[in-house]
């Protein structure tokens, strides 16, 4: 049996700032062939181990997309087939590339509908944890609700929205992309049948899948775009504060009207640390804050 792992990763770049990586901004075509059966365990293992963990837990429309997709535990899927029901569905497409891309090449991308997907998976060794989104968080994590009509729509408004942002400057850009981080990286829905996670950092880890809707620690609070769009987050740890949609559809409506005039008049508003529960919230628990890491919010 093979045992060596692919070619893969980016390059590293010693600069002042430290070993910094070099990204290759170009669109790979994925080398499906060259991934080891080391790559295809690791793709089952945490495939196998998520959706057992998401039933009850993710929203519907995800785990239901994931096997319209066709997407499996036996193999790595291939992109190509994947695109066939995709781009059938709602006109997405996926494309390969070598890791996180500059952000106005990754706005393009999704303004026109294309979601960048890393190539190359994780090494057995980070199953549990990688600190730079792979293979298994960007297919497993954010292809699926790409499937759902109104989900599409708002990533590639959302591509637009931070083409725009790119121009105005670099405040309006972390505006809007704490609205990315709270709703498609971390954002929870509410069901009749009680919080489901749509987040695709959620549901690519299986420590905060169960820690988002379980612990008592974080906040849980209603979506407001001022608010998410003043609110600071965590990169190193699970988050302190969840924000609850209560539709895909509220998502959308609620991101419709043009930002220009709300990032000029969030450049006077306080930026809020990550846990805070504000006046106004619509609290669906306030969290114990039991854990939290002191500082550290980005
Ligand atoms: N309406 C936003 C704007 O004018 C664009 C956008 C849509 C941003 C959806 C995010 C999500 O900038
Ligand atoms: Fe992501």
């Amino acid at each position: 049996m093979e045992t060596a792992t692919a070619p893969r990763r980016v390059e590293h770049q010693q600069t002042d700032k430290g070993y910094v990586p070099v990204y290759t901004t170009a669109v790979v075509e994925q080398p499906w062939e060259s991934y080891t059966a080391d790559d295809h365990a690791t793709w089952s293992t945490l495939y196998q181990r998520q959706r057992e963990l998401l039933v009850g837990r993710a929203s519907k429309e995800f785990l239901q997309a994931q096997d319209e997709m066709g997407m499996n535990a036996h193999m790595i899927p291939r992109f190509d087939q994947l695109n066939e029901v995709l781009g059938a569905a709602t006109g997405w497409t996926l494309v390969g590339v070598e890791g996180l891309l500059p952000e106005l090449d990754f706005f393009d991308h999704l303004a026109n509908r294309r979601f960048p997907v890393t190539w190359w998976i994780r090494r057995p060794d980070q199953i549990d944890y990688i600190a730079e989104p792979d293979m298994f968080h960007d297919l497993f994590g954010h292809v699926p609700l790409l499937m759902n009509p109104v989900f599409a729509d708002y990533m590639a408004a959302y591509g637009r929205g931070g083409v725009k942002a790119h121009a105005i400057g670099p405040e309006a850009l972390q505006h809007l992309t704490r609205l990315y981080w709270y709703t498609v990286e971390f954002g929870l829905i509410n069901t009749p049948e009680g919080l489901r996670i749509y987040g695709a950092g959620i549901v690519s880890s299986k420590g905060e899948s169960l820690y988002s809707l379980e612990s008592a620690a974080p906040n849980r609070i209603g979506f407001d775009l001022e608010r998410i769009m003043r609110t600071r987050y965590r990169i190193d740890t699970f988050q302190k504060t969840y924000f609850v949609i209560d539709s895909y559809e509220q998502l959308m409506e609620a991101t419709a009207p043009d930002f220009t005039p709300i990032y000029a008049a969030l450049e006077t508003q306080e930026h809020l640390p990550a846990g805070d529960v504000q006046e106004g919230d619509r609290v669906f628990q306030k969290g114990t804050g039991e854990g939290w890491a002191e500082g550290g919010d980005v």
